[in-house]
Protein backbone atom coordinates (compact mmCIF):
# COMPACT_ATOMS: atom_id res chain seq x y z
CA UNK A 1 0.00 0.00 0.00
CA UNK A 2 1.44 3.78 -0.76
CA UNK A 3 -0.32 7.18 -0.45
CA UNK A 4 0.27 7.84 -4.23
CA UNK A 5 -2.15 5.17 -5.11
CA UNK A 6 -4.36 6.05 -2.79
CA UNK A 7 -4.38 9.25 -3.72
CA UNK A 8 -5.06 8.70 -7.19
CA UNK A 9 -7.77 6.22 -6.53
CA UNK A 10 -10.10 8.90 -4.48
CA UNK A 11 -8.67 11.96 -7.68
CA UNK A 12 -10.46 9.10 -10.39
CA UNK A 13 -13.29 9.23 -7.47
CA UNK A 14 -13.47 5.36 -6.54
CA UNK A 15 -14.19 4.04 -3.32
CA UNK A 16 -11.26 3.29 -0.57
CA UNK A 17 -11.44 1.16 2.24
CA UNK A 18 -11.04 1.09 5.60
CA UNK A 19 -7.18 0.14 5.43
CA UNK A 20 -6.26 2.31 2.56
CA UNK A 21 -8.04 5.21 4.94
CA UNK A 22 -6.35 4.47 8.18
CA UNK A 23 -3.07 4.22 6.21
CA UNK A 24 -3.57 7.76 5.23
CA UNK A 25 -4.87 9.15 8.60
CA UNK A 26 -2.50 7.02 11.10
CA UNK A 27 0.75 7.42 8.94
CA UNK A 28 0.40 11.44 8.53
CA UNK A 29 -0.02 11.66 12.60
CA UNK A 30 3.25 9.66 12.85
CA UNK A 31 4.88 11.95 10.41
CA UNK A 32 5.79 9.23 7.59
CA UNK A 33 3.30 11.23 5.14
CA UNK A 34 3.78 14.89 4.52
CA UNK A 35 1.68 17.48 4.18
CA UNK A 36 1.69 17.85 -0.07
CA UNK A 37 0.70 14.22 0.09
CA UNK A 38 -2.59 14.82 2.84
CA UNK A 39 -3.05 17.88 0.82
CA UNK A 40 -3.55 16.19 -2.34
CA UNK A 41 -5.56 13.50 -0.51
CA UNK A 42 -7.90 16.09 1.67
CA UNK A 43 -8.44 17.67 -2.24
CA UNK A 44 -9.56 14.99 -4.03
CA UNK A 45 -11.94 14.20 -1.31
CA UNK A 46 -13.44 17.65 -1.26
CA UNK A 47 -13.98 17.41 -5.03
CA UNK A 48 -14.80 13.89 -5.35
CA UNK A 49 -16.45 13.73 -1.77
CA UNK A 50 -16.59 10.01 0.08
CA UNK A 51 -19.64 7.54 0.50
CA UNK A 52 -20.99 7.07 3.88
CA UNK A 53 -19.04 3.62 4.45
CA UNK A 54 -15.90 6.03 4.04
CA UNK A 55 -17.17 8.78 6.04
CA UNK A 56 -18.19 6.36 9.24
CA UNK A 57 -14.80 4.41 8.63
CA UNK A 58 -12.65 7.86 8.18
CA UNK A 59 -14.74 9.11 11.26
CA UNK A 60 -14.26 5.70 13.29
CA UNK A 61 -10.06 6.48 12.57
CA UNK A 62 -10.14 9.51 13.77
CA UNK A 63 -11.38 9.03 17.07
CA UNK A 64 -9.58 5.54 17.59
CA UNK A 65 -6.73 7.82 16.81
CA UNK A 66 -6.16 9.38 20.17
CA UNK A 67 -7.71 9.15 24.28
CA UNK A 68 -11.28 8.44 24.23
CA UNK A 69 -13.20 9.97 27.30
CA UNK A 70 -16.06 8.07 29.54
CA UNK A 71 -17.85 10.18 31.36
CA UNK A 72 -20.50 7.09 31.85
CA UNK A 73 -20.38 7.79 35.97
CA UNK A 74 -22.81 10.94 34.84
CA UNK A 75 -25.79 8.73 34.24
CA UNK A 76 -27.42 9.29 31.25
CA UNK A 77 -28.11 13.19 31.34
CA UNK A 78 -25.36 14.59 29.99
CA UNK A 79 -25.34 16.84 26.73
CA UNK A 80 -22.79 18.41 24.73
CA UNK A 81 -22.97 21.54 22.34
CA UNK A 82 -21.44 22.62 18.74
CA UNK A 83 -21.14 25.01 16.49
CA UNK A 84 -20.00 24.87 13.20
CA UNK A 85 -18.68 28.61 13.68
CA UNK A 86 -19.89 31.71 12.90
CA UNK A 87 -19.34 35.47 13.87
CA UNK A 88 -20.30 36.83 17.10
CA UNK A 89 -21.30 33.54 18.29
CA UNK A 90 -20.85 33.48 21.77
CA UNK A 91 -23.56 30.90 22.38
CA UNK A 92 -21.74 28.24 24.71
CA UNK A 93 -21.24 31.48 27.35
CA UNK A 94 -25.29 31.25 27.86
CA UNK A 95 -26.10 27.53 27.45
CA UNK A 96 -24.08 25.73 29.06
CA UNK A 97 -24.97 27.68 32.67
CA UNK A 98 -28.38 27.82 31.42
CA UNK A 99 -28.81 24.59 30.25
CA UNK A 100 -26.90 22.91 33.81
CA UNK A 101 -29.38 25.39 35.78
CA UNK A 102 -32.34 23.28 34.42
CA UNK A 103 -30.59 19.80 35.27
CA UNK A 104 -28.69 19.08 32.79
CA UNK A 105 -24.79 17.73 32.76
CA UNK A 106 -23.17 20.16 30.62
CA UNK A 107 -18.82 19.54 30.35
CA UNK A 108 -17.89 21.98 27.37
CA UNK A 109 -14.49 21.62 25.73
CA UNK A 110 -14.04 24.46 23.47
CA UNK A 111 -11.01 25.85 21.57
CA UNK A 112 -9.98 29.25 20.81
CA UNK A 113 -10.05 31.27 17.59
CA UNK A 114 -8.44 30.91 14.35
CA UNK A 115 -8.60 32.65 11.41
CA UNK A 116 -12.35 34.39 11.43
CA UNK A 117 -13.79 32.36 14.10
CA UNK A 118 -13.62 33.43 17.71
CA UNK A 119 -13.06 30.89 20.82
CA UNK A 120 -15.24 30.54 24.08
CA UNK A 121 -12.08 30.02 25.35
CA UNK A 122 -10.45 33.02 24.18
CA UNK A 123 -13.50 35.18 25.48
CA UNK A 124 -13.42 33.28 28.79
CA UNK A 125 -9.67 34.43 29.68
CA UNK A 126 -10.89 37.76 29.03
CA UNK A 127 -12.14 37.36 32.79
CA UNK A 128 -9.03 37.95 35.15
CA UNK A 129 -7.96 34.68 36.25
CA UNK A 130 -9.98 32.34 34.50
CA UNK A 131 -8.36 28.99 34.71
CA UNK A 132 -9.79 27.05 31.36
CA UNK A 133 -7.32 23.81 32.36
CA UNK A 134 -9.20 21.69 34.79
CA UNK A 135 -7.96 17.93 35.63
CA UNK A 136 -10.05 14.97 35.29
CA UNK A 137 -10.72 15.32 38.78
CA UNK A 138 -11.71 18.78 39.14
CA UNK A 139 -14.05 18.38 36.14
CA UNK A 140 -15.86 15.68 37.94
CA UNK A 141 -16.02 17.30 41.24
CA UNK A 142 -17.32 20.68 39.49
CA UNK A 143 -19.93 18.57 37.66
CA UNK A 144 -21.47 17.39 40.96
CA UNK A 145 -21.52 20.39 42.30
CA UNK A 146 -23.12 22.68 39.66
CA UNK A 147 -23.35 20.08 37.11
CA UNK A 148 -20.75 22.09 34.77
CA UNK A 149 -17.51 23.62 32.63
CA UNK A 150 -16.08 24.72 30.24
CA UNK A 151 -12.81 23.81 29.68
CA UNK A 152 -10.04 24.27 26.40
CA UNK A 153 -9.67 20.18 24.48
CA UNK A 154 -7.58 17.90 25.65
CA UNK A 155 -4.69 17.62 23.56
CA UNK A 156 -4.79 13.58 23.41
CA UNK A 157 -8.64 13.78 21.89
CA UNK A 158 -8.67 13.21 18.06
CA UNK A 159 -4.67 14.04 17.43
CA UNK A 160 -5.56 13.40 13.89
CA UNK A 161 -8.25 16.26 13.27
CA UNK A 162 -5.41 18.39 15.47
CA UNK A 163 -3.06 17.93 12.57
CA UNK A 164 -5.39 17.60 9.63
CA UNK A 165 -7.32 20.59 10.64
CA UNK A 166 -4.58 22.73 10.74
CA UNK A 167 -3.76 21.91 7.07
CA UNK A 168 -6.90 22.00 6.07
CA UNK A 169 -7.42 25.73 6.98
CA UNK A 170 -4.44 26.36 4.45
CA UNK A 171 -4.53 24.41 1.87
CA UNK A 172 -8.65 25.26 1.05
CA UNK A 173 -9.86 22.25 2.26
CA UNK A 174 -11.96 23.32 4.70
CA UNK A 175 -15.08 23.46 2.96
CA UNK A 176 -15.71 19.44 2.87
CA UNK A 177 -19.11 17.54 4.04
CA UNK A 178 -17.10 14.04 4.72
CA UNK A 179 -14.20 16.09 5.96
CA UNK A 180 -16.33 18.54 8.40
CA UNK A 181 -18.62 16.25 9.60
CA UNK A 182 -16.00 13.30 10.53
CA UNK A 183 -14.04 16.04 12.20
CA UNK A 184 -16.68 17.44 14.45
CA UNK A 185 -18.26 13.94 15.03
CA UNK A 186 -14.89 12.33 15.78
CA UNK A 187 -14.70 15.25 18.61
CA UNK A 188 -17.66 14.77 20.09
CA UNK A 189 -17.86 11.08 20.31
CA UNK A 190 -14.04 10.78 21.52
CA UNK A 191 -14.90 13.61 24.20
CA UNK A 192 -17.92 10.97 25.26
CA UNK A 193 -20.73 12.41 24.16
CA UNK A 194 -23.67 10.56 24.25
CA UNK A 195 -26.30 13.04 23.34
CA UNK A 196 -25.56 16.37 21.41
CA UNK A 197 -27.16 19.54 19.73
CA UNK A 198 -25.08 20.79 17.12
CA UNK A 199 -25.70 24.26 15.27
CA UNK A 200 -25.08 24.43 11.87
CA UNK A 201 -25.16 27.49 10.77
CA UNK A 202 -25.95 28.62 7.24
CA UNK A 203 -25.14 32.04 5.08
CA UNK A 204 -22.33 34.17 3.85
CA UNK A 205 -20.42 33.86 7.61
CA UNK A 206 -20.81 30.39 7.41
CA UNK A 207 -19.09 26.89 6.23
CA UNK A 208 -21.84 26.15 4.72
CA UNK A 209 -23.11 28.93 2.35
CA UNK A 210 -26.94 27.23 1.19
CA UNK A 211 -29.76 25.45 3.02
CA UNK A 212 -28.99 22.34 1.05
CA UNK A 213 -25.00 22.01 1.68
CA UNK A 214 -26.17 22.49 5.52
CA UNK A 215 -28.96 19.72 5.49
CA UNK A 216 -26.53 17.38 3.74
CA UNK A 217 -24.01 17.97 6.56
CA UNK A 218 -26.69 17.54 9.39
CA UNK A 219 -28.03 14.19 7.91
CA UNK A 220 -24.27 12.69 7.76
CA UNK A 221 -23.46 13.95 11.37
CA UNK A 222 -27.07 12.30 12.20
CA UNK A 223 -25.91 8.90 10.27
CA UNK A 224 -22.67 8.99 11.98
CA UNK A 225 -24.49 9.27 15.53
CA UNK A 226 -26.73 6.51 15.27
CA UNK A 227 -23.44 4.07 14.67
CA UNK A 228 -22.22 5.34 17.86
CA UNK A 229 -25.19 5.19 19.72
CA UNK A 230 -25.13 9.00 19.92
CA UNK A 231 -28.45 10.77 19.26
CA UNK A 232 -27.69 14.14 17.59
CA UNK A 233 -29.89 16.78 17.16
CA UNK A 234 -29.04 19.76 14.41
CA UNK A 235 -30.43 23.21 14.66
CA UNK A 236 -29.81 24.79 11.25
CA UNK A 237 -29.35 28.61 11.56
CA UNK A 238 -28.98 31.62 9.74
CA UNK A 239 -25.47 33.60 9.76
CA UNK A 240 -25.73 36.22 7.00
CA UNK A 241 -25.38 38.78 9.66
CA UNK A 242 -23.45 38.67 13.02
CA UNK A 243 -25.09 36.73 15.89
CA UNK A 244 -26.48 39.57 18.50
CA UNK A 245 -24.67 42.63 19.17
CA UNK A 246 -20.98 42.14 20.26
CA UNK A 247 -17.78 41.15 17.79
CA UNK A 248 -15.04 40.70 20.32
CA UNK A 249 -13.75 39.07 23.47
CA UNK A 250 -14.34 40.87 27.02
CA UNK A 251 -17.67 42.09 24.73
CA UNK A 252 -19.05 38.55 24.03
CA UNK A 253 -18.57 37.78 27.93
CA UNK A 254 -21.06 41.25 28.71
CA UNK A 255 -23.42 40.44 26.37
CA UNK A 256 -23.70 36.99 27.30
CA UNK A 257 -23.72 38.01 30.70
CA UNK A 258 -26.58 40.47 29.93
CA UNK A 259 -28.41 37.79 27.99
CA UNK A 260 -28.25 35.47 31.62
CA UNK A 261 -30.20 38.75 32.85
CA UNK A 262 -33.04 38.85 30.23
CA UNK A 263 -31.58 41.57 27.88
CA UNK A 264 -30.90 39.94 24.98
CA UNK A 265 -31.17 40.77 20.45
CA UNK A 266 -33.69 39.20 19.08
CA UNK A 267 -31.90 36.78 17.00
CA UNK A 268 -29.58 35.58 20.06
CA UNK A 269 -32.79 34.99 22.33
CA UNK A 270 -34.51 32.71 19.68
CA UNK A 271 -31.01 31.04 18.94
CA UNK A 272 -30.32 30.35 23.06
CA UNK A 273 -33.88 29.56 23.61
CA UNK A 274 -33.69 26.84 20.46
CA UNK A 275 -30.69 25.51 21.35
CA UNK A 276 -30.94 25.35 25.44
CA UNK A 277 -34.60 23.80 24.95
CA UNK A 278 -33.25 20.73 22.63
CA UNK A 279 -30.30 20.60 25.05
CA UNK A 280 -32.76 20.18 28.18
CA UNK A 281 -35.55 17.97 25.75
CA UNK A 282 -32.32 15.48 25.08
CA UNK A 283 -30.83 15.52 28.80
CA UNK A 284 -34.11 15.39 30.32
CA UNK A 285 -36.28 13.40 28.25
CA UNK A 286 -38.51 15.49 28.02
CA UNK A 287 -40.78 17.24 24.79
CA UNK A 288 -39.13 20.55 23.14
CA UNK A 289 -42.45 22.20 24.37
CA UNK A 290 -41.44 21.26 28.31
CA UNK A 291 -38.16 22.03 27.94
CA UNK A 292 -38.90 25.75 26.58
CA UNK A 293 -40.78 26.36 29.75
CA UNK A 294 -37.71 25.53 32.38
CA UNK A 295 -35.56 27.53 30.00
CA UNK A 296 -37.71 30.57 30.04
CA UNK A 297 -38.04 30.22 33.51
CA UNK A 298 -34.53 30.10 34.23
CA UNK A 299 -33.73 33.09 32.52
CA UNK A 300 -36.10 35.03 34.35
CA UNK A 301 -35.49 33.56 37.84
CA UNK A 302 -31.59 34.28 36.83
CA UNK A 303 -30.93 30.43 37.59
CA UNK A 304 -28.65 30.32 35.00
CA UNK A 305 -26.98 33.67 35.78
CA UNK A 306 -26.37 32.10 39.22
CA UNK A 307 -24.67 29.08 37.61
CA UNK A 308 -22.95 31.83 35.17
CA UNK A 309 -21.54 33.51 38.63
CA UNK A 310 -20.51 29.99 40.22
CA UNK A 311 -18.67 28.64 36.87
CA UNK A 312 -16.56 31.76 36.85
CA UNK A 313 -15.93 31.56 40.71
CA UNK A 314 -15.03 27.78 40.43
CA UNK A 315 -12.71 28.48 37.46
CA UNK A 316 -10.76 30.78 39.16
CA UNK A 317 -12.22 34.37 37.28
CA UNK A 318 -12.58 37.74 38.84
CA UNK A 319 -16.28 38.50 37.24
CA UNK A 320 -15.43 42.17 38.08
CA UNK A 321 -12.65 42.42 35.97
CA UNK A 322 -13.42 41.73 32.54
CA UNK A 323 -10.52 43.01 29.57
CA UNK A 324 -13.18 45.84 27.90
CA UNK A 325 -11.55 49.04 26.59
CA UNK A 326 -12.38 52.09 27.51
CA UNK A 327 -11.29 53.89 24.95
CA UNK A 328 -14.56 53.55 22.73
CA UNK A 329 -16.01 55.85 19.97
CA UNK A 330 -19.06 55.71 17.41
CA UNK A 331 -19.03 54.91 13.61
CA UNK A 332 -22.12 56.95 12.18
CA UNK A 333 -24.21 56.32 9.10
CA UNK A 334 -23.67 58.50 5.62
CA UNK A 335 -26.66 57.01 4.39
CA UNK A 336 -30.33 56.70 5.72
CA UNK A 337 -33.17 53.54 5.33
CA UNK A 338 -33.86 50.44 6.40
CA UNK A 339 -30.76 47.73 7.49
CA UNK A 340 -31.26 44.78 4.93
CA UNK A 341 -28.05 43.02 5.65
CA UNK A 342 -24.90 43.31 7.59
CA UNK A 343 -21.83 41.41 6.29
CA UNK A 344 -20.88 39.23 9.06
CA UNK A 345 -17.45 38.37 7.77
CA UNK A 346 -16.26 41.91 6.96
CA UNK A 347 -17.09 42.61 10.41
CA UNK A 348 -15.46 40.00 11.54
CA UNK A 349 -12.34 41.07 9.80
CA UNK A 350 -12.71 44.17 11.16
CA UNK A 351 -12.70 43.02 14.50
CA UNK A 352 -9.86 40.90 13.94
CA UNK A 353 -7.43 44.32 12.47
CA UNK A 354 -8.02 45.63 15.94
CA UNK A 355 -6.46 42.63 17.97
CA UNK A 356 -9.57 40.66 18.86
CA UNK A 357 -8.65 37.61 16.29
CA UNK A 358 -5.06 35.80 15.65
CA UNK A 359 -3.73 34.74 12.24
CA UNK A 360 -1.45 32.10 13.54
CA UNK A 361 -2.18 30.22 16.93
CA UNK A 362 0.74 31.59 18.37
CA UNK A 363 -0.56 35.39 18.09
CA UNK A 364 -1.27 37.33 20.79
CA UNK A 365 -5.10 38.67 21.00
CA UNK A 366 -6.15 41.82 22.65
CA UNK A 367 -9.65 40.71 24.83
CA UNK A 368 -10.42 44.05 25.17
CA UNK A 369 -11.25 45.15 21.95
CA UNK A 370 -14.00 44.60 19.54
CA UNK A 371 -16.98 45.99 17.50
CA UNK A 372 -20.60 46.64 19.35
CA UNK A 373 -23.75 46.65 17.01
CA UNK A 374 -25.90 49.25 17.95
CA UNK A 375 -28.67 48.47 14.69
CA UNK A 376 -29.52 45.64 13.44
CA UNK A 377 -31.35 44.42 10.14
CA UNK A 378 -34.75 45.89 10.15
CA UNK A 379 -33.71 48.92 12.09
CA UNK A 380 -34.30 52.17 10.49
CA UNK A 381 -31.64 54.78 10.59
CA UNK A 382 -31.04 58.63 9.87
CA UNK A 383 -27.99 60.04 8.38
CA UNK A 384 -25.88 60.61 11.36
CA UNK A 385 -27.18 57.66 13.65
CA UNK A 386 -24.66 55.83 15.46
CA UNK A 387 -24.11 52.31 13.68
CA UNK A 388 -21.35 50.55 15.38
CA UNK A 389 -19.31 51.55 18.79
CA UNK A 390 -15.83 50.08 18.52
CA UNK A 391 -13.64 49.31 21.34
CA UNK A 392 -10.00 50.70 20.30
CA UNK A 393 -6.45 48.60 21.88
CA UNK A 394 -3.08 50.27 19.73
CA UNK A 395 -4.37 49.02 16.17
CA UNK A 396 -5.91 51.38 14.15
CA UNK A 397 -8.86 50.57 11.55
CA UNK A 398 -10.46 51.95 8.60
CA UNK A 399 -14.62 53.41 9.55
CA UNK A 400 -15.40 52.85 6.02
CA UNK A 401 -15.30 49.39 6.04
CA UNK A 402 -17.31 49.25 8.89
CA UNK A 403 -19.91 51.46 6.70
CA UNK A 404 -19.64 49.12 4.04
CA UNK A 405 -20.73 46.22 5.93
CA UNK A 406 -24.04 47.47 6.11
CA UNK A 407 -26.88 47.45 2.88
CA UNK A 408 -29.52 49.93 3.14
CA UNK A 409 -33.12 49.82 1.22
CA UNK A 410 -35.66 51.91 1.20
CA UNK A 411 -38.68 50.12 2.02
CA UNK A 412 -38.69 47.77 4.98
CA UNK A 413 -36.99 44.79 4.61
CA UNK A 414 -38.07 40.80 4.84
CA UNK A 415 -35.59 39.51 7.46
CA UNK A 416 -35.08 36.04 7.85
CA UNK A 417 -35.69 34.31 10.49
CA UNK A 418 -32.67 33.04 12.53
CA UNK A 419 -33.59 29.17 13.06
CA UNK A 420 -34.61 27.56 9.14
CA UNK A 421 -34.78 23.92 10.60
CA UNK A 422 -34.26 21.22 13.80
CA UNK A 423 -33.10 17.85 12.44
CA UNK A 424 -33.72 14.81 14.76
N1 LIG B 1 -15.59 22.64 12.98
C1 LIG B 1 -14.84 21.55 13.19
O1 LIG B 1 -14.62 21.14 14.32
N2 LIG B 1 -14.33 20.90 12.11
C2 LIG B 1 -14.53 21.29 10.85
O2 LIG B 1 -14.06 20.66 9.94
C3 LIG B 1 -15.31 22.45 10.64
C4 LIG B 1 -15.84 23.12 11.74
Amino acid sequence: MNAIDIINKKRLGLTITFDEIAYMINNYVNGSIEDYQMSAFLMAVCINGMTDEEIFELTDIMINSGEVLDFSYLKDNLVDKHSTGGVGDKTTLVLAPLVASCGVDVVKMSGRGLGFTGGTIDKLESIKGFKTSLTKEEIKSQIEEIRTCIVSGNDKLVPADKKIYALRDVTGTVESIPLIASSIMSKKIAGGAKKIVIDVKVGKGALMKNKEDALKLAHTMIEIGKKYNVKVICVLSNMQSPLGYAIGNGIEVKESIDALNGIFAKDFYELIITLASSMVSLGLSITLEEAKKIVCSNIENKKGYNVFLKLVEKQHGNINMIDISDNTYEVKSVKEGYISKIDAYTLAGVSNQLGSGRKSIHDNIDYGVGLWLLKKPGDYVNKGDSLVRVYLGSKKINDEDILNSFTFTKEMPTIEPIILEIIK
